[in-house]
């Protein structure tokens, strides 16, 4: 089975990364994968996510979404002050949105295409890739300085990433409302094997294919720019969602995004591969070598082709 694989198109940052995805889409018509899946970060904006979904209408295999921190942001305060959060956008708006652009939102609905399992989640950070965390909360200490450029991402997703704790609310307490971000990690940890239990239950099913956006293994970050920004590695996945996905033997290959640098390892027995667009606007090759260094075809092998072995 030929599959083709994205993430971080990222279309509200610059014209370019705009203009890009319809250059994905003519792309995928030659390539014509069986699947085709995008791990997360569109844009915060869900008119931009329709706008990318659409451009790949054309496309006659099945395709897969799932959210990256940018999509779930609510971008506007008096938004948040009215209750939306992004579990609204998680659950209601993303789902909604996929299936009317024929995309599976499959963190919602795990799929089975030709005996292959695929599950997916946006998976989320809760400082286990750093070991100086606050005992407490998981929260790094303060004593690690994180450079400019981490200080903005972290400061985004606190803002406009909202994971509201809907308990507290209703009690009326004064707040904080936002779940800690281990709570919210533990729970699509959890979420997730669920999924992988379901698909493990279907008779035939001996591949599971997991699509995240947030990395599972802090081995996806040596030799990137990322590993080397410090306590920001704290923001950038979950080792508890690794080790879930290791207790799973049918998974083999898990995909994800977040970290905009393209990555092709093997951890125990899982190959992991992140294929991101990233941010494009100082990005000065064409749009067709953007595009085709931003894709990522792989097959994975099933019963059939081992017949014809
Ligand atoms: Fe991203
Ligand atoms: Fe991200």
């Amino acid at each position: 089975m030929r599959l083709a694989l994205v993430s971080d198109l990222h279309v509200d940052i610059s014209q370019r990364n705009w203009e890009l995805v319809p250059q994905l889409a003519e792309l995928l018509k030659i390539i014509d994968p069986e699947a085709f899946i995008i791990c997360g970060d569109i844009s915060p904006e869900l008119g931009d996510v329709e706008y990318a979904l659409d451009c790949f209408s054309s496309l006659s295999c099945v395709k897969m979404f799932v959210p990256g921190n940018q999509d779930i942001w609510v971008l506007s305060e008096s938004m948040q002050e009215q209750g939306h959060d992004s579990y609204e956008k998680y659950f209601f708006h993303l789902p909604r949105l996929c299936r009317r652009n024929g995309f599976v939102p499959l963190w919602m609905e795990p799929q089975v295409i030709r005996g292959i399992g695929f599950a997916g989640s946006i998976g989320w950070y809760d400082f286990t890739f750093r070991e100086d965390r606050h005992p407490e909360d998981g929260r790094p200490g303060p004593a690690a300085a994180a450079p400019d450029d981490a200080e903005n991402h972290v400061w985004n997703d606190l803002r406009w990433a909202c994971w509201n704790d809907l308990a507290s609310m209703m009690e009326g307490g004064l707040g904080p409302f936002r779940r800690p971000d281990v709570e919210v990690a533990r729970d699509f940890i959890a979420r997730l094997e669920q999924d992988l239990q379901t698909l493990e239950r279907i008779p035939g099913v001996e591949e599971i294919v997991v699509a995240l956006h947030h990395p599972p293994f802090p081995q996806l970050l040596e030799g990137t720019v990322a590993a080397r920004l410090g306590e920001y590695c704290s923001f950038l996945g979950s080792q508890d969602m690794g080790k879930m996905l290791l207790l799973h033997n049918r998974v083999t290959t898990v995909l994800c995004g977040h970290l905009h640098e393209r990555r092709d390892i093997t951890v125990d027995r899982l190959r992991l591969i992140c294929s991101p667009v990233g941010y494009l606007a100082e990005d000065r090759r064409r749009n067709l070598a953007i595009a085709e260094s931003a894709l990522t075809v792989f097959h994975l092998l099933e019963g059939e082709d081992l017949l014809l072995l």
